[in-house]
């Protein structure tokens, strides 16, 4: 059976029918939802009944595994399995500021598979995936090419501060340089690669310019046309690829549950 694609918006983001992620995959289906990852940048599945261990199968075919180097592993058999989890005594939600996932990583992670299990029972919880190609491609040549000559830091410490937990004692904080533009190893797109979760100064500028112009990018990376909007039902998957898109978990329905469980695939260094 072929997969039937849906896009949700011109940009960016697409439904994907016809596909059970819970069994083995044919290389032809394996294909065809890598190339819709490509065109798309996430995909997403509804009424995927998958094991955890079924979930990890599907995001090893993509790659590697990731093991987060500091959330708590909650599946001891499953280092591997990131737990996505709010309630009424949640202080804080895993990423409610705009992100790439883990961009700290001297090689962040190429694509991140999220099964959420629990939706909060009056609706929200939706997920916002913004595009930075169209973020690039909005650009005046002016700015991309000055941005093309500059790195920025990410720092995992920004993002601790507002971690869904407070860090423990012997927390790592991961930190790196990538450049401000980066082009995408597989469809050779250049896309805006600074997000407010952890990206914190352009050190080719002084600290003024450096904080007005992350600002600047941030506001722009984050401007609705490029975003996508995606409202979860028990059992929808998104797979999105950190390469491409920053995203945002909204927090809008304290204090119902919802819940889920990540893989996150490992990626490369970005140039
Ligand atoms: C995340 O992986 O950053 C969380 C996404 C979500 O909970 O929708």
């Amino acid at each position: 059976m072929t997969i039937q694609i849906r896009t949700l918006t011109p940009t960016i983001g697409a439904e994907i029918g016809g596909i059970d992620l819970a069994g083995p995959l044919s290389n032809q289906q394996f294909d065809a939802i890598h190339q819709a990852l490509l065109d798309h940048q996430v995909i997403f599945f509804r009424d995927q009944r998958m094991t955890v261990a079924q979930h990890k199968d599907f995001g090893a075919r993509f790659g590697k595994l990731h093991i987060h180097p500091n959330a708590p592993k909650t599946l001891p058999d499953h280092p591997e399995i990131l737990t996505i989890k709010a309630g009424p005594d949640s202080k804080r939600v895993a990423g409610e500021v705009w992100h790439s996932d883990v961009s700290c990583d001297v090689e962040p992670p190429m694509g991140s598979i999220l099964h959420i299990h629990e939706v909060p029972e009056n609706g929200g919880g939706d997920t916002m995936f913004a595009s930075m190609y169209a973020a690039y491609d909005a650009l005046s040549p002016a700015m991309q090419s000055i941005l093309g000559t500059l790195t920025a830091v990410h720092d995992s410490r920004k993002s601790a501060n507002h971690q869904y937990r407070d860090p423990a004692p012997d927390q790592q904080f991961p930190h790196a340089e990538h450049p401000i533009i980066r082009t995408h190893p597989e469809t050779g797109r250049r896309a805006l690669f600074v997000n407010r979760g952890f990206t914190t100064r352009i050190p080719q500028l002084t600290q003024t310019e450096s904080d007005a112009l992350l600002e600047m990018l941030f506001r722009h990376a984050e401007t609705p046309k490029f975003v996508c909007r995606f409202k979860w039902q028990p059992n929808s998957v998104a797979f999105w690829d950190n390469r491409a898109v920053q995203h945002q978990a909204l927090w809008d329905y304290f204090p119902q549950r919802r819940f889920g469980y990540r893989v996150t695939i490992c990626g490369d260094r970005p140039r």
